[in-house]
């Protein structure tokens, strides 16, 4: 949704200070609830293999799959009752501090909107299949849930230190495009690769990107990008490891150390990296999504 036209939808004429809006459930089509239904019909059929089975046991936890877009009331009653979370609507991307604060309430705001039939492959705004499919499977697991606490809490804190892109690099690495080494092989808890069906096979099976091991201080100095698949997945070895690493690491003086611009670019290896697998590129010197180029 075009954030200048939030107040021209009827749907989300009353937006909080703190950006929450009504989830308007009841006024969804049925054209909309169907792509929820064929969105999750999608997943359902690549992510089993390729998801952490966290995600997927929140997944059924929490009922998802069951006809068209999610009630986040419904959702609430469980999510609550397991780790205390819940979700709230708002009607775009919300400012970095008002989002920071949420999460540090256990709160995950998530698009009430959902995208177009010519969008089903590819969107850029985070909608409710990405927000709710994506992310909120993991919230029903305590660490992961304690981490994104952690890490609300975290950007409340970094606002004196002018380095969000820093932290923001953090939570694209891990959140939105994290991988976890488990004793099955090597799995995705991403939410961003969770929702693309291309980048769910991409992510574990193609030789193009590279897979390093998580790397707090590597990882924040590091580009990423927003517009096509990464060049390079952080992999994690538990959620305990992630938050172990990052709650017990005082960020202060890290910022203080870290550049104002990336260090490493998004495809870069370095000597110092625990590697998994050396990517070949080949997809994104191809040109990649821009050039129509399928992933290998
Ligand atoms: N330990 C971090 C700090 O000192 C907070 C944090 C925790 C950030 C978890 C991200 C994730 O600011
Ligand atoms: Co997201």
């Amino acid at each position: 949704m075009d954030p200048n036209n939030i107040l021209a939808d009827p749907r989300t004429s009353e937006v909080s200070d703190d950006f929450t809006i009504d989830q308007g459930w009841k006024s969804y089509t049925e054209e909309e609830h169907e792509t929820w239904d064929i969105l999750y019909r999608h997943q359902l059929e690549c992510l089993p293999g390729l998801a952490c089975d966290q995600f997927m046991d929140g997944l059924s936890a929490l009922n998802l799959g069951t006809g068209g877009i999610p009630d986040f009331k419904k959702i609430n009653v469980k999510l609550k009752e397991l780790t205390g979370w819940e979700v709230v609507a708002v009607p775009c991307l919300v400012p970095d501090d008002i989002f920071f604060e949420h999460l540090a309430n256990r709160r995950f705001p998530a698009g009430n909107f959902i995208r177009k039939r010519e969008q089903l492959e590819y969107i850029q705004e985070p909608d409710v299949f990405h927000d709710v499919f994506g992310h909120v499977p993991l919230l029903t697991n305590p660490v992961f849930a304690d981490y994104m606490q952690a890490y609300g809490k975290g950007g409340m804190r970094s606002q004196g230190y002018d380095r969000l892109k820093a932290l923001a690099s953090l939570y694209w690495y891990t959140v939105e495009f994290g991988l976890i080494n488990t004793p099955k092989g090597m799995r995705i808890f991403g939410a961003g690769i969770l929702s693309s069906r291309t980048e769910a096979t991409f992510s574990i099976n193609a030789r193009s990107p590279n897979r390093i091991h998580f790397d707090l201080e590597r990882l924040m100095r590091s580009d990423y990008k927003i517009d096509d698949f990464q060049a390079t997945y952080f992999v994690i070895s538990s959620f305990e490891e992630l938050f172990r690493v990052t709650v017990e690491t005082d960020f202060g003086p890290l910022y203080e150390r870290l550049n104002p611009c990336f260090d490493f670019t998004p495809t870069s290896v370095l000597e110092s990296d625990r590697v998994y697998q050396r990517g070949t590129q080949e997809y994104g010197r191809a040109g990649g999504r821009k050039r129509g180029i399928r992933p290998v």
